[in-house]
């Protein structure tokens, strides 16, 4: 059985369809599975933004083919490690959260890199044009720790 990790944002069109891309391109696809969702419903079945697309790109990266679905309540069975990008997705996503086992499976995803801070990968949707760049750089460097990590305890 693969590890399975889901990487959470608001829409599943910016954020966490880079999370995705970049922590897959890091991991043995034989052992783990990375997928990724949204709390909110407006981008089901949609690729991901152009800007993500092409940040991705940029970077040796191919992301789209991903489609927008929402987070549901089976992710919390269906995923060993659940990440969020920000502080309000990790509210959303706790909210459903049924057991501790579940709650226990969230992670802010910053916290791996800056342990405790609760920092938010900020989103970009309406932001400047280099934020699209700013996130991939965080989501580059917070997926080494993250697949060392499990890299290490999975093996
Ligand atoms: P994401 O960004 O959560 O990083 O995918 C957003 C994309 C779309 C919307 C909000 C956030 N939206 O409101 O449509």
């Amino acid at each position: 059985m693969p590890v399975k990790i889901l990487m959470v944002c608001l829409g599943n069109i910016c954020r966490s369809p880079l999370a995705e891309g970049i922590l897959a391109s890091k991991l043995p696809n034989e052992k783990f599975t990375v997928d990724s969702a949204g709390t909110g419903s407006w981008h089901v079945g949609h690729s991901p933004d152009k800007r993500s697309i092409a940040v991705a790109q940029k970077n040796g990266l191919c992301i789209d083919a991903q489609k927008g679905r929402q987070f549901k309540i089976s992710d919390f069975d269906e995923f060993d490690y659940i990440y969020v990008m920000d502080n309000s997705n990790y509210r959303d996503v706790i909210h459903l959260a049924k057991t501790p086992e579940h709650k226990n499976k969230v992670h802010l995803i910053l916290n791996e890199l800056f342990p405790d801070e609760n920092v938010d990968v900020p989103d970009p949707y309406f932001g400047v044009s280099n934020g699209f760049d700013n996130v991939y750089q965080m989501l580059n460097d917070v997926t080494d720790i993250i697949a060392k990590k499990l890299i290490e305890k999975h093996s």
